[in-house]
């Protein structure tokens, strides 16, 4: 399921090299993020999602060559970029790949690293992934219908609406993407798939559209906008993830609290930006849980947002939602 941390040359693909520019993304609240995390030199930090290094390429600057960079991805493609592109940098800390979904980061941790002085999730996807119409994320480019995060692993959306009933199919539709219409949606998509398989992203989006009826051209947003996130949320288990995570960050917290070693160093900060209300959801319980029990104290009183201007430039980080905590031993 997961591959051991290695070097960044284990996980370097033809399309990218130190030398790539991460042009494509850009980091959400870059700067609201390094000053909740407050890296030090020689401090170990941990990025979750490591995308296209953004984040962690801030981060490298400040621990420094004599620091620890830990960087998940359980996209193969990202892992090797972010990885390539921190490395690049002047005076680059000591840097760990592993791909792997970070609800394992407990276990994963290479033997012998030293426990996290910061630790950052950035929930999601990352622009270069949605604009691959071979990734199948996009309505907006016809591809196969795949959604995947990590290509190499597990059931893609085709796969996933081939086999769920018309039923289970309007549930997710319903409650990840909040969609009205997700009952027509998936009677839609069973009649459809009765006759012929669904398997590019075109032939969702028309039939979702289809399933609008009038009421398309009406809609503020492509009316496929919702069952496509609902289906990504599905298909890569993204609640599933983060309960895994917030679970794991529990466990180091109460570690950490009762004096036992853990991948959390004592005083260390973790910082989550999630888009999605049911994401943002689980993080602000779990965190109030750690709070509550006296293993956490707060850094966000409440949920830090984008600015204006920083939204003007990038639409993305409209429903940005970071939170942040500081373990108090
Ligand atoms: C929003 S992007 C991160 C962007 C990054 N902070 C940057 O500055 O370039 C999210 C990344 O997290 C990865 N990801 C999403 N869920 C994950 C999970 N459960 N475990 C590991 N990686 C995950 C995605 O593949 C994607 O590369």
């Amino acid at each position: 399921m997961m591959s051991n941390p290695g070097s960044c040359d284990d996980h370097l693909d033809a399309g990218c090299s130190a030398t790539s520019d991460a042009h494509g993304h850009r980091p959400v609240m870059l700067g609201e993020i390094v000053d909740l995390l407050a890296p030090r030199a020689g401090e170990s930090v941990i990025d979750l999602t490591a995308g296209r290094g953004g984040h962690a390429a801030a981060l490298a600057a400040m621990v420094g060559a004599t620091g620890v960079l830990t960087l998940f991805d359980r996209d193969p493609a990202n892992l090797s970029y972010a990885c390539a592109r921190v490395t690049a940098t002047p005076l680059a800390p000591r840097v760990q790949p592993i791909h792997a979904d970070f609800r394992s980061v407990g276990l994963m941790m290479p033997p012998g690293a030293p426990p996290a002085n910061a630790v950052l999730a950035d929930l999601g996807f990352a622009s270069t992934q949605v604009d691959d119409p071979a990734r199948g994320l996009a309505f907006s480019h016809d591809g196969p219908l795949d959604m995947r995060l990590d290509p190499t692993r597990g059931e893609t959306a085709a796969q996933l609406v081939a086999r769920l009933d018309e039923r289970e199919l309007a549930d997710i539709i319903f409650h990840y993407g909040e969609d009205p219409f997700a009952r027509r949606i998936a009677r839609n998509i069973a009649q459809t798939r009765a006759r012929v398989p669904i398997s590019t992203t075109g032939q969702l989006a028309s039939l979702v559209r289809e399933s609008y009826g009038a009421r398309a051209s009406a809609s503020r947003l492509h009316p496929a906008t919702r069952t496509f996130m609902a289906l990504r949320i599905a298909v890569n288990d993204e609640l599933g993830a983060l309960e895994g995570l917030v679970a794991a960050v529990r466990d180091a917290a109460l570690a950490a609290a009762s004096g036992s070693p853990t991948w959390l160093a004592a005083g260390a900060r973790v910082a989550i930006m999630s888009f999605h209300s049911l994401e943002d959801r689980i993080v602000k319980r779990a965190f109030a849980q750690m709070i509550e029990a006296g293993w956490a104290e707060s850094l966000t009183r409440k949920p830090v947002e984008a600015s204006p201007t920083e939204v003007g430039a990038n639409p993305r980080a409209r429903s940005a939602k970071l939170r942040a905590i500081r373990l108090v031993r």
